[in-house]
């Protein structure tokens, strides 16, 4: 039987780490592209060298041929600079739009039936870009945001009960920015909601830390940004579509009318299974999430514009 084969482009911080989860846990055979393709030989090399260690079964190759992509399942970009302290994940605009094009027109070639999971920043931009540049309909082209703002939430939750970051149930929705939505009201520990458990000052500070947990990062790194937890974000998605699982994770969907956005990528709930997109199930918002989400998708969409108007 044909294992599953996931490609990883761009080798850099994120893509090299998204390709040590997959490969870990033998999602299936892994490919990492960068257009520097000796080192993505020498780090797909590396890693497939740790297998015997580690008890992994998954092949890891690595180059800048996209032809060593072929048939993947699953293409995770992550191809494009990454922000530097002082830089907005919007700073990065114009330069990654024309890397992310690239990647995506040459992975969508290789593999027309792959899905898409956009990193690459600004990332909900970055997931129109891609779209139209593979021209893969919304089921096949996600982006991942929720699952990391989600698990930084989820993580200074934890921290503050000091209980277990697997009893805790959280998600962020919106656009991948300063405006992303928390959403505390959701949130559960081991299935009592968080009010009952912490002070409103207390969720306030978390929803703000969880807010700027990039910029938090970045200014500790000073010459990038987060990669183990964007990296394994990125990979239970692929691990949701190859294992066929049915998961609702928050991810960032081309939203065709959902909670009132039409024609944009945007953070929601997502069911995520071997088809990609498998359903946008809907959550109630109160009046104040919906006004938080609405600014967040305008946000996305002066963006969107913004890259209109240089024409990438
Ligand atoms: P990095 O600089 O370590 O790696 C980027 C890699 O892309 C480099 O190896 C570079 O050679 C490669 N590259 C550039 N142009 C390419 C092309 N045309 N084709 C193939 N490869 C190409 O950066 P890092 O830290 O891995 O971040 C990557 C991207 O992911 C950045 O845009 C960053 O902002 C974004 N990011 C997004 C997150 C999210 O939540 N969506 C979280 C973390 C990072
Ligand atoms: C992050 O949130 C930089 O988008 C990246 O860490």
């Amino acid at each position: 039987m044909r294992r599953p084969k996931i490609s990883v482009i761009g080798a850099g911080f994120v893509g090299s780490t998204c390709a040590h989860w997959a490969a870990s846990k033998e999602l299936g055979d892994v490919v990492l592209l960068d257009i520097n393709g000796d080192a993505a030989k020498g780090k797909a090399l590396d890693l497939f060298e740790a297998s015997p260690v580690e008890g992994f079964d998954s092949k890891v190759v690595g180059g800048s041929d996209y032809a060593l992509t072929a048939d993947s399942d699953v293409v995770i970009i992550t191809a494009g600079l990454p922000r530097k302290p002082g830089m907005s994940r919007d700073d990065l605009l114009s330069t990654n739009a024309k890397i992310v094009k690239d990647c995506a027109a040459q992975a969508a070639k290789h593999s027309p039936q792959s899905v898409l999971i956009i990193v690459s920043n600004p990332l909900d931009a970055m997931c129109h870009v891609a779209m139209s540049a593979s021209g893969f309909p919304r089921e096949r082209v996600l982006g991942m945001a929720g699952v990391l703002d989600g698990a930084r939430f989820r993580s200074f939750i934890a921290e503050a009960l000091d209980a277990s970051v697997e009893d805790v149930q959280a998600f962020v929705f919106g656009g991948h920015g300063d405006t992303m939505v928390p959403m505390p009201r959701y949130v559960s520990v081991g299935g009592i909601p968080l009010q009952q458990l912490l002070s409103k000052e207390k969720i306030d500070a978390i929803v703000d830390r969880t807010r700027k947990g990039g910029a938090e990062i970045v200014n500790l790194l000073k010459t990038g940004s987060a990669y183990y937890a964007p990296a394994a974000s990125a990979v239970q998605m692929a691990e949701a579509i190859v294992r066929d699982k049915k998961r609702y994770l928050p991810c960032a969907v081309y939203l065709k009318g959902e909670y009132g956005v039409n024609d944009l990528f945007c953070g929601v709930i997502a069911k995520l299974g071997a088809k990609g997109l498998e359903g946008v199930p809907t959550l109630e918002l109160n009046s104040e999430e919906k006004v938080m989400f609405e600014k967040s998708a305008a946000a996305v969409k002066e963006l969107v514009d913004a890259m209109a108007k240089l024409g990438v």
